[in-house]
């Protein structure tokens, strides 16, 4: 119902209805309260004027029922707002289990996607409508953030770890992707769009694309180019690292006690920083691999770890 008003991008995802009825109640609530206050500060002001240089006013002692009114409404209103405000966040910050999974790669001054066959693009994503997409967000230099406004969808992308979000589009159409964080002279430029397509239009666009390789078939190559496997295959040398077979969504168990979860962020920083968590029984020998392997390769490697099985 909103939709129509100029003020409001488009709303073309499952969420963009709340968060607008959301912000519309704000909006309400404060244009109420605005026009509350100014109008009785005009009205009092003219009622109790000073009529005389020696009039003096009676004294007032408070009054209960006053200071009731003005303790419970704004609470109410408030826990209303807070209420609703972290369903909203809670809905938005967990993507639901069947959701798709894409990689997105921010960097100055582009943004780069790749999907799980391995079709990549750069400042264009193609998803299908009527699927929830999850996004798995990281940055090669600065801080950029991820914003489709007709999505209702916007997310920081942080240098050194992995930001996650998800939508799902409810129109076909392209839909404008904005950076929302300054992050040097081009930033304005860091623009994209969305192109929803009909699920069958997208297999076909999916199918049509790409080397033909998965991204976890591009990961392996790494995988093995890098020489991970002389440590971390049982099979092909001295088991000197932790066996990468069904390891993620696997709990591990570190050197220090800690029991940790395998997941993307973890295995990104065993990959750039692997003293930070050391499985128990293994000594810490792996060198850092910091500046040799780019964002988009990490996402890649890890598409690898995660098609060997979860646990
Ligand atoms: Cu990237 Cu602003």
């Amino acid at each position: 119902m909103w939709s129509n008003l100029p003020l409001l991008p488009e709303q073309a995802s499952t969420v963009a209805a709340d968060v607008d009825a959301l912000f519309i109640f704000l909006v309400l609530v404060s244009a109420f309260f605005t026009a509350l206050i100014f109008g009785l500060v005009l009205y009092f002001a003219t009622k109790y004027r000073r009529r005389s240089a020696h009039e003096q006013p009676a004294p007032i002692h408070g009054d209960l029922r006053l200071e009731l009114l003005w303790i419970v409404v704004p609470l109410g209103l408030t826990m209303v707002m807070f209420a609703w405000g972290a369903k909203l966040y809670v809905t938005m910050s967990r993507p639901p289990a069947d959701a798709m999974e894409i990689y997105a790669v921010g960097k100055q001054w582009m943004w780069k996607f790749q999907h799980p066959n391995g079709q990549q693009e750069i400042n264009q994503l193609h998803v299908p409508m009527g699927r929830p997409v999850k996004l798995t967000m990281a940055s090669e230099d600065v801080i950029h953030d991820f914003f489709v406004p007709a999505f209702r969808v916007k997310m920081d992308v942080v240098p050194g770890r992995y930001t996650t979000t998800w939508f799902e589009a409810t129109k076909t159409g392209a839909f404008h992707i904005f950076c929302a964080e300054f992050c040097g002279t081009m930033h304005a430029g860091m623009i994209g769009k969305v192109v929803v397509m009909p699920p069958t239009d997208y297999e076909h666009w999916l199918s049509g694309g790409g080397t033909g390789e998965s991204l976890a078939t591009i990961g392996r190559r790494l995988y093995e180019k890098l020489g991970c496997k002389t440590c971390h295959d049982p099979d092909a040398g001295r088991a000197l690292g932790p066996a990468l077979k069904g390891i993620f969504g696997h709990k591990e168990q570190l050197a220090s006690g800690e029991r940790v979860s395998v997941d993307a962020t973890y295995l990104r920083e065993s990959i750039l920083q692997p003293q930070a968590k050391i499985v128990a029984g293994y000594a810490p020998i792996m060198p850092t691999f910091q500046g040799r392997v780019s964002e988009e390769e990490l996402l890649q490697i890890i598409a690898y770890i995660r098609s060997l099985g979860k646990g």
